[in-house]
């Protein structure tokens, strides 16, 4: 992969986009958010207790805290895989938690990206076919000379018609974001993206998602239990045990 010297292929819509915010500027916005699981009956665990959190296009926020605090549960309410028990959720200036699942379905494929520790690839499919899978899903066909650009920027040209279980941690987490670029959506969400791999694939892949924001006016929301992750991003919220503590610090990479 040639990250550092090249820019990253079909990442240049920067800041001329017309960019979808709400009236402060934010693409990311959650109110009151709470979420309760209740793993026995009659038992109920408050997991999420109104919390706050919002992000803007451009920047990287990323979400830290300790294992259990309840960061992978904020990610999942503030993208609508999960749904709260109560509290608001907008993004890029609509209120997802009013709509309606298969509402919430398409606004999720149009406008989100997801990149998770798992890589969330189809372990069936090719690496082409899992490119693939945001177009189909649309009704549409893989751009297939963009979808070239980008398998070759990623070292993975040979790779494609590859089964993606043959690939190693790192290529297959290049694959989810050879697909979020492909895919065009406004708001990254990534969870634990370098938890699985060895300290160079990870800094790679931080590489992408930066130039997805700093370049594009994308939104990235990166959950992390790494210092040396969250310092690369441009605000750090900190959850512990279900609550926001300090949603205003700075990180270490703001320009
Ligand atoms: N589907 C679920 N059912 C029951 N409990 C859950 C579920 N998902 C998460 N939890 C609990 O919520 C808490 C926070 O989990 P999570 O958001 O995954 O934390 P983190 O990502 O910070 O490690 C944990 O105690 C976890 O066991
Ligand atoms: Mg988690």
């Amino acid at each position: 992969m040639r990250i550092d010297n090249d820019r990253v292929p079909l990442n240049g819509r920067a800041a001329t986009k017309n960019r979808m915010t709400d009236a402060n500027g934010l693409s990311v916005v959650a109110s009151g958010l709470t979420m309760t699981f209740s793993p026995r009956r009659g038992d109920s665990v408050t997991v999420l207790d109104h919390v706050n959190f919002d992000a803007q296009p451009g920047r990287m926020t990323a979400i830290v805290g300790p294992s259990g605090s309840g960061k992978s549960t904020l990610l999942y309410c503030l993208s609508g895989l999960e749904k709260s028990v109560s509290g608001l959720v907008s993004l890029l200036g609509k209120e997802i938690t009013q709509m309606g699942v298969s509402e919430l379905t398409r606004f999720r494929r149009r406008h989100l990206g997801f990149v998770f520790q798992s890589y969330n690839l189809i372990t069936s499919m090719t690496v082409e076919e899992n490119l693939a899978l945001p177009f189909t899903l649309r009704g549409k066909r893989l751009p297939r000379q963009k979808s070239d650009e980008l398998l070759r920027y990623f070292g993975l040209e040979g790779q494609k018609k590859k089964s993606v279980t043959l690939l190693s941690g790192g290529e297959q987490q290049r694959v989810a974001l050879a697909r979020v670029l492909l895919s065009d959506v406004d708001i990254i969400f990534a969870d634990e993206p370098t938890g699985a791999l060895d300290q160079e694939s990870g800094a790679k892949v931080m590489q992408v998602l930066k130039s997805l924001a700093v370049d594009s006016g994308k939104t990235v929301v990166v959950v992390t239990h790494s210092d040396e992750v969250a310092g690369q991003c441009d605000r750090i919220v900190e959850v512990r045990d279900g609550h926001v503590l300090n949603a205003d610090a700075e990180g270490g990479a703001r320009a």
